[in-house]
């Protein structure tokens, strides 16, 4: 006896691109460009901040948060965005993950005037926000976010009775994989309709921190801007990306007061709070700026690299944010498979990240190239990229 409503699960995208590629010998040196996993140096001190509280170990780490490190996202938040989030609007995360799966847990109602709510996720998406639908017992409603819409989802677009139904929509910026960044407008535009509608915004902006020049506008600025129901946007942040610890499972959830109280009560029964050393070296990690400020800039000169390299190709776009290129070619599983066979580097098929829709699978002409690896070798593989596939 399981359940039906995780049968029609595609595998994950990993087991899949081994299977595509494991059974054939890499062409050359292996230079893995698929996953996602920052690999710049984390601040030095870090480890020392979890030795000194090391004691902590022996305690049940608060549900709810260290004060400190509640403290340390309150003023970040006032820092980056503006806003004036007290402890009673946040909620301390193991990265941004399991909060954005378990929110819809939190809050997703069983129904939606009536009917089976949907959640609205952007095609190609992180792969969380379908399974947390899915787990709510709600649809996933999957939205193209192709070259056209600049690669963010149109949910002004969908028709009245999807949007009708729509109790929460998932949008990531920057987004990957495409590194498109929501403007001003767009968030104005979205959050008017989920006013409209009455539906909640999880924006998801763990890339947040990992820009080209201007720092991307946040859901949260916007919503305050607006003056709209508190309780109508929840923002997702995380030290993986800004921080290069995806290790330290750090991050956070910031949203209305009524909408904190659902997802901490949820949690006092069934979350697993960080242990205590790591929330206060959390805390001292978003506490300071240096090391984000380094970080931005080694992603800065790799992006340079790959305008250099790339910049010709037919449908090159250099993103704005996050570290992923989202390059196009004629069939995405073909390209990662010849790339493989023909010169070991390794990247991952578009449609790996995307699901088939009415109007096609956004991802099938794309391949994924996570800009992680140093500069050197990023360089070279680039090289090797376009000679294999653009040449
Ligand atoms: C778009 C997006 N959201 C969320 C996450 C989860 O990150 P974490 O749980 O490490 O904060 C990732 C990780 O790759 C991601 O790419």
């Amino acid at each position: 006896m399981f359940p039906e409503r995780f049968s029609n699960l595609p595998a994950y995208a990993f087991p899949r691109l081994r299977a595509l590629l494991d059974h054939h010998q890499p062409g050359g040196d292996v230079v893995h460009m698929t996953i996602g996993e920052p690999k710049h140096a984390f601040p030095a001190w870090v480890t020392d901040v979890i030795s000194e509280h090391s004691y902590g170990f022996n305690k049940y780490p608060p549900n709810d948060g260290a004060p400190e490190l509640l403290e340390a996202i309150s003023g970040w938040l006032g820092r980056r965005y503006g806003v004036d989030f007290q402890p009673d609007r946040l909620m301390t995360l193991n990265g941004t993950r399991e909060g954005l799966y378990n929110a819809a847990m939190a809050l997703c109602p069983e129904t939606k005037n009536g009917e089976k709510p949907v959640v609205l996720t952007p095609n190609p998406f992180y792969q969380v926000y379908a399974v947390a639908a899915i787990a709510a017992g709600a649809e996933p409603v999957f939205v193209n976010a192709v070259k056209e819409n600049g690669f963010l989802p149109n949910y002004s677009a969908l028709d009245e009775d999807v949007l009708k139904r729509t109790a929460i929509a998932y949008i990531c910026s920057p987004a990957n994989p495409q590194g498109a960044v929501a403007s001003r407008a767009y968030w104005q535009t979205l959050l008017g309709l989920a006013e409209k509608y009455d539906f909640r915004v999880f924006a998801d902006e763990c890339y947040s921190e990992i820009y080209r020049s201007t720092p991307p506008v946040g859901a949260l600025e916007v919503a305050v801007e607006m003056g709209i129901d508190p309780e109508r946007v929840l923002v997702f942040h995380s030290l993986s990306k800004r921080s290069n610890l995806p290790g330290l499972r750090s991050g956070f959830v910031a949203g209305g007061p009524e909408c904190m109280r659902r997802i901490r009560q949820l949690r006092a029964y069934s979350g697993a709070p960080l242990p205590l050393p790591l929330q206060m070296a959390a805390a001292k990690v978003w506490a300071d700026e240096t090391h984000v400020e380094e970080n931005r800039r080694l992603y800065a000169e790799k992006f340079a690299i790959a305008d250099e390299v790339l910049g010709d190709v037919s449908g090159y776009s250099s993103p704005e944010g996050g570290f992923f290129l989202w390059l196009p070619v004629e069939d995405g599983e073909a390209a990662a498979l010849k790339l493989w066979q023909e010169t070991g580097v390794r990247v991952l098929p578009g449609a790996y990240l995307s699901r088939d829709t009415d109007t096609g699978n956004p991802g099938k002409n794309y391949i994924r190239v996570a800009l992680v690896a140093p500069k050197t070798e990023v360089r070279s593989a680039l090289l090797t990229l376009r000679d294999c596939l653009y040449g």
